[in-house]
């Protein structure tokens, strides 16, 4: 066919569409339709989105991996405390830098001799949670908020853990006035 000289738009007779005017082939003729608005609205959509797509997902990880770090240490054993850590530290200073942590952090629930109050006796031969120091450190470490005792991991770091958890070990024995009375279980 050809084309249309004088630019004018042949239109379909039946339905009115515009007509493509170098389509035909076998006599059939090609309409030229526009996609519908909304079609084209949410193509666009979907380009923009997939450049927006892998920042959310980059955010998303980073969420995930923030979590799993935070569900990781509260699970029990934390990333500050090892299983080589059993034996506590003996030197005068680490002692000493641990008592000051004690007057300041502990002192109120415990009491400074340890005889306990809020939280219990540390002096006499029975613990909770256990009575090794790698069992002092662990509790100190992840504490039992449920009870009272909060986590000291977000405000005392490892090494002031190691070196309060190591103050601790020296009060049991030591006699100060008006102890509370003993709980959990026995130590061996
Ligand atoms: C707000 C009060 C409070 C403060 C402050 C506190 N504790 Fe405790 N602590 C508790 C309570 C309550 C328990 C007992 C939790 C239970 O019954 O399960 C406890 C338990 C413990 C235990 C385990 C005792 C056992 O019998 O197994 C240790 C060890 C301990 N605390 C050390 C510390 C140290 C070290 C600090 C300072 C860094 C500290 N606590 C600060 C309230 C406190």
């Amino acid at each position: 066919m050809e084309l249309n000289s004088n630019k004018t738009v042949e239109k379909d007779e039946l339905t009115g569409d515009k007509l493509l005017s170098d389509h035909e082939y076998d006599n059939i003729r090609e309409l030229d339709n526009n996609l519908p608005k909304w079609w084209v609205w949410l193509f666009i959509i979907t380009i923009v989105g997939s450049l927006v797509y892998p920042f959310v997902i980059k955010t998303q990880k980073d969420e995930w991996k923030n979590e799993m770090a935070t569900a990781g240490a509260s699970a029990g054993q934390s990333s500050v405390v090892s299983a080589a850590d059993t034996i506590a530290l003996t030197d005068q200073a680490s002692l000493d830098a641990g008592k000051e942590i004690w007057l300041k952090q502990c002192k109120v629930c415990h009491l400074e001799g340890g005889q306990g109050l809020v939280g219990p006796n540390m002096t006499d031969n029975f613990a909770i949670y256990g009575c090794s120091y790698y069992n002092v450190l662990n509790i100190i470490t992840v504490g039992a908020p449920e009870k009272g005792m909060i986590s000291w991991k977000t405000q005392l770091s490892g090494d002031q853990i190691k070196k309060v958890a190591s103050f601790v070990m020296t009060l049991r024995g030591t006699t100060p006035p008006n102890p509370k009375a003993p709980q959990g279980e026995p130590c061996k």
